[in-house]
């Protein structure tokens, strides 16, 4: 029996990491791609996959590079890490160092981090420090903390990061056969886009499967690199992605314009329709993972580009459990019934 063995071990020889490194996992990563039929007749395409990083060990996208990270951590000596978050890289870096007998801290903005988060980060054991700030203040709060004291910093701007996050570019390639045409996902810190384009390029280069166009999307209120400029009060309901100055952001418009890309900013509205939408076809993604799909339709709607016999995945980088709030605040259930056949029969006409 072959199993699957994380990201690391699988992809060994394509990660940088120091050969005499431990493998910190929980076997992360090979997540489906998985085909939305509804949504691919609604954009005309040829086939719209959803590569769904909600199924990773800690329900984001963010084990994969937190494998890495850890692991080179450790293997420097590291006894504790820290992290600025808008939650899933508070939840991975706590999983990770738990599961490495490493110190976790981990400094999140009071009152955006969405539940399913912050009850991980809990979990897991992180010494959780919450802010009266945004995700940018806690970013450079950590970062001028790591500068000068023993604690190794496990946001974006650690480059293992992206090491271990170039891999689902990999495992997209693997199932396809080659690259998609496009690939679309949401952009926050904007080390995910980094670490994408990263990875086709790689692969690309060593196995010849071309790469894809890459369509960033920011939510409206929180689009620096839509806007140009570092926004200092970002606000959207896609609370992952609520971030004014991304760390990578160079980066990101390099990742666009070399992949003749584009990035698009879409307002909550728009993204909460397409979490319906993918609900309405299975698959049940947080806010933020929606933005993909929404810059999507909207481009789409837009008729800038014909999407006829394109494959597109739009990436969903984290599972809907994450942020149970922004469905149940809106549901208002009519009051309970007494248990019984008749009352039921009644309630249900069906
Ligand atoms: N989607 C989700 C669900 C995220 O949690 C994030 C980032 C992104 C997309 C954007 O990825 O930052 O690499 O551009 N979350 C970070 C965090 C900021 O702290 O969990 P990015």
């Amino acid at each position: 029996m072959s199993t699957w063995p994380g990201v690391i071990e699988q992809y060994r020889n394509l990660i940088d990491l120091p050969s005499g490194a431990p493998v910190v996992t929980l076997l992360e990563g090979n997540t489906p791609l998985i085909p939305a039929p509804r949504l691919t007749e609604e954009i005309g395409a040829a086939s719209i996959l959803i590569k769904f990083e909600g199924l990773n060990p800690t329900g984001s996208f963010k084990d994969r590079g937190m494998a890495v990270a850890i692991s080179e951590a450790l293997y420097r000596g590291a006894n504790a890490v820290i992290c600025a978050s808008t939650g899933n890289t508070a939840a991975s870096a706590a999983a990770y160092a738990a599961r490495s007998g490493l110190k976790c801290f981990v400094v999140i903005p009071a009152g955006k981090v969405a539940a399913g988060k912050l009850a991980g980060a809990l979990a897991y054991g992180a010494e959780t420090i919450l802010i009266n700030g945004s995700f940018d203040d806690a970013l450079r709060l950590v970062t001028e903390l790591s500068a000068h004291k023993p604690l190794a910093l496990v946001n974006s701007i650690n480059a293992y990061r992206l090491q271990g996050q170039k891999t689902a570019a990999f495992e997209i390639c693997d199932s396809l056969g080659n690259s998609p045409d496009w690939l679309t996902l949401p952009v926050g810190n904007a080390g995910n886009i980094t670490s994408y384009w990263m990875g086709f390029r790689e692969y690309a280069d060593l196995k010849d499967t071309g790469t894809p166009r890459i369509l960033g999307v920011q939510a409206s209120g929180a689009a620096p690199l839509v806007t140009g400029s570092t926004i200092s009060d970002p606000e959207t309901i896609a609370t992952a992605i609520r971030i004014g100055n991304p760390a990578r952001g160079e980066q990101a418009k390099l990742a666009v314009q070399q992949s003749n890309g584009m990035i698009v900013a879409v307002s909550d509205e728009e993204i909460l329709a397409a979490q319906r939408q993918l609900s309405g076809e299975g698959l049940w993604v947080e806010p933020a993972s929606a933005a993909s799909v929404a810059g999507l339709r909207s481009l789409a709607r837009r008729g800038d580009f014909d999407f006829r016999g394109q494959t597109i995945v739009c990436v969903c980088t984290g599972h809907g459990l994450k942020d149970p709030e922004i469905i149940t605040d809106h549901y208002h259930p009519d009051p309970p019934i007494p248990a019984r056949l008749s009352d039921l029969e009644r309630r249900i006409e069906y």
